[in-house]
């Protein structure tokens, strides 16, 4: 009998590849940059398995053109580049890899937290630069961290994780936003579940962690914006469209918001001479919030497992939509 065939749209940790290639014909799109999408539409065509990575467009024209593809499972927590109820209406099913990522992403999160309170991309290119003189009583002062209110939209795993940083590290106040309260995080970490424009007005540092839908597509606007502290700080490891960039890009710009640490963008890759670029108030990581080994190694297993379990038509690890 002839074996599954897959496609992977990136070489993926060794660990899950190498399940995969144990039952299945295995093909891997080896180069550093990402395949365009008629590349993937015409390396599918007759796979029963794709890979996916956040980069990928999974649309209806390639799923039309992939007849029989039976599962999708995207190397990622969020799934906002697939299109989920088209795979669902031709039967295909769809994985995610949530979990196993959360520490990874949250620590990156704290990381941007703190780097854009202090400004650390700001001082640390000024060294580089030749610029650092002498000690400076009135340079690079940033945001105290310690008893400041964190806010966070989208309080899941990832902006929990997150908030148990701050409320254990720094005994801060955590409010949240999002459609639903959370009786077991406000239990443990005191959090707050309140509207969006009280949130807005009261925390020192806010934290994205929403997946990107039509509901929360620029929850971040210039409206969200004039609503924060002056004093207040950004910070997005979700989806870079979550904020409307050129609304934060005047609100940096004119001292509307003091900082703002990004993780994701819109596009990404930003180019190099983006106008956010420009800012010293602004730090930008190219979406490295799971860049762990030990956070890789897991998505790709859990990654394999889907497809593994998709294409015998058992349910996956973790499915998305219905
Ligand atoms: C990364 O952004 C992911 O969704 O896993
Ligand atoms: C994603 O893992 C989340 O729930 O935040």
């Amino acid at each position: 009998m002839s074996r599954p065939k897959i496609f992977v749209t990136r070489r993926i940790p060794e660990i899950g590849l190498h399940r995969l290639r144990e039952s299945c014909e295995v093909d891997v799109w080896e180069d550093a940059l990402p395949p365009s999408h008629a590349n993937v539409m015409e390396r599918t065509r007759d796979c029963v398995g794709l890979l996916s990575l956040l980069s990928d467009r999974i649309d209806v024209a390639l799923l039309d053109a992939c007849p029989a593809l039976r599962v999708v499972a995207n190397y990622a927590v969020g799934f906002d580049n697939i299109d989920v109820s088209a795979c669902t209406e031709r039967g295909i099913a769809v994985g995610n890899t949530p979990g196993v990522l959360t520490e990874a992403t949250a620590d990156l999160a704290f990381c941007l937290l703190i780097a854009a309170a202090r400004s650390l991309g700001a001082a640390e290119r000024s060294v580089r630069a030749g610029e650092w003189r002498t000690w400076e009583p009135r340079g690079f002062v940033g945001r105290d961290l310690t008893g400041a209110t964190l806010g966070v939209i989208g309080m899941g795993r990832i902006g929990s994780a997150l908030a148990r940083r701050c409320h254990a590290g720094w005994g801060m106040r955590v409010l949240y936003a999002g459609p639903r309260a959370k009786p077991d995080v406000d239990t443990a970490l005191g959090a707050q579940h309140v509207p969006l424009p009280q949130l807005l007005g009261e925390c020192d540092f806010l934290s994205l962690h929403a997946p990107l839908t039509t509901a929360t597509e620029h929850v971040i606007d210039a409206r969200a914006l004039a609503l924060m502290k002056p004093s207040a700080v950004l910070v997005n490891t979700a989806r870079g469209r979550l904020v409307d960039q050129t609304a934060l890009h005047e609100a940096l710009a004119s001292g509307r918001l003091f900082a703002a640490g990004l993780d994701v963008t819109d596009p990404e890759p930003l180019s190099p001479d983006h106008p956010l670029l420009t800012l010293r108030n602004c730090i930008v990581v190219p979406h490295v919030g799971s860049a762990t080994v030990g956070a890789r190694d897991a998505m790709a297993e859990i990654a394999a497992d889907n497809i593994l379990r998709g294409i015998s038509g058992e349910p996956l690890r973790h499915a998305v939509g219905t």
